[in-house]
């Protein structure tokens, strides 16, 4: 089945706080109808950019995750046997082939290259859906926009973006917001004090600072918002961060215990 989908169409225009050009770029690939390829490492706000600017231009967004058993009918639809009878359901990128929807392919190197080839028609001036099984070909909804992201901080050589297929798109890079957007993220999402927020976001910015060969990740601007939550909800702050960050980044206890250190040095003294 194709379960793993998500539709939206929000009431209220998400939050998101831009850091750069994003926003523009964006808009000016998606009146062109060019697709966009979105970098950046996990939890820095890839998604919520998307929400945000699907919103922005009044389209539905359709989201999938990527996986490597992802295969082509997936995204495109199968045929099923209901009551008796085989019916065509179409997938969710045909779905919002049909629309004029804003389809966000999550993660699109966890999927094989054979599965990513079927967005090549509708990547290109093509603007096309080949849809084998039906026989047919539907040319793309006006708004249809495709968006793919990845991470390239977990990029291999077996998982990576065919050549063909990234230069069909405009980049977009995303990075954790600057400082001072950063504060007024967390501020928004946790509910917290600037105080607090300015807090963790040094402490953020620290771990980034790192040298990264004893991490697989850095804080990210989620993890700092859990923490946030954490604090809101009552947890003294050193407590919310050690259980939203530091453990979170390692299991090494050396490493916990020098990212403990890190942490109390930076915090203010009470
Ligand atoms: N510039 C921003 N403006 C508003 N919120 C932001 C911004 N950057 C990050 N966030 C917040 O960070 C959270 C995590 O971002 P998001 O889920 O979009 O990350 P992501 O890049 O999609 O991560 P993943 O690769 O793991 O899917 C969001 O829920 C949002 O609250
Ligand atoms: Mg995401």
């Amino acid at each position: 089945m194709t379960g793993n989908d998500s539709r939206l169409l929000t009431p209220t225009a998400p939050f998101y706080r831009a850091v750069g050009g994003e926003a523009d770029i964006f808009r000016a690939a998606a009146r062109r109808g060019s697709p966009v390829l979105l970098k950046g490492p996990t939890g820095c706000g890839k998604t919520r950019f998307v929400e945000a600017m699907a919103h922005e231009l009044g389209r539905e967004l359709i989201t999938v995750a990527g996986h490597e058993d992802m295969t082509s009918a997936d995204l495109v639809g199968r045929f099923l046997l209901k009551g008796g009878e085989t019916v065509w359901v179409d997938g969710p990128l045909t779905r919002a082939v049909r629309t004029g929807a804003v389809c966000y392919l999550d993660e699109i190197v966890e999927a094989r290259q054979d599965t990513t080839v079927v967005i090549h028609p509708l990547a290109d001036h093509r603007r096309e859906l080949p849809i084998d099984r039906l026989g047919a070909t539907l040319p793309a909804a006006p708004g249809f926009q495709l968006v793919v992201s990845y991470n390239p901080g977990y990029q291999s050589i077996l998982k990576n973006l065919k050549e063909s297929t990234r230069q069909r798109f405009v980049a977009i890079t995303l990075d954790f917001p600057p400082a001072d957007i950063e504060t007024e993220v967390l501020i928004h999402e946790a509910g917290i004090d600037p105080s607090v927020a300015a807090s963790l976001v040094a402490v953020g910015n620290a771990i980034r600072g790192l040298d990264r060969s004893a991490l697989n990740e850095v804080a990210s601007t989620r993890m700092l918002i859990l923490a946030g939550g954490l604090v809101a909800e009552g947890l003294e702050l050193r407590h919310a961060i050690q259980s939203a960050v530091v453990e979170v980044l390692s299991d090494d206890p050396d490493v916990i215990r020098g990212l403990g250190e890190l942490v109390d040095a930076l915090l203010p003294r009470r």
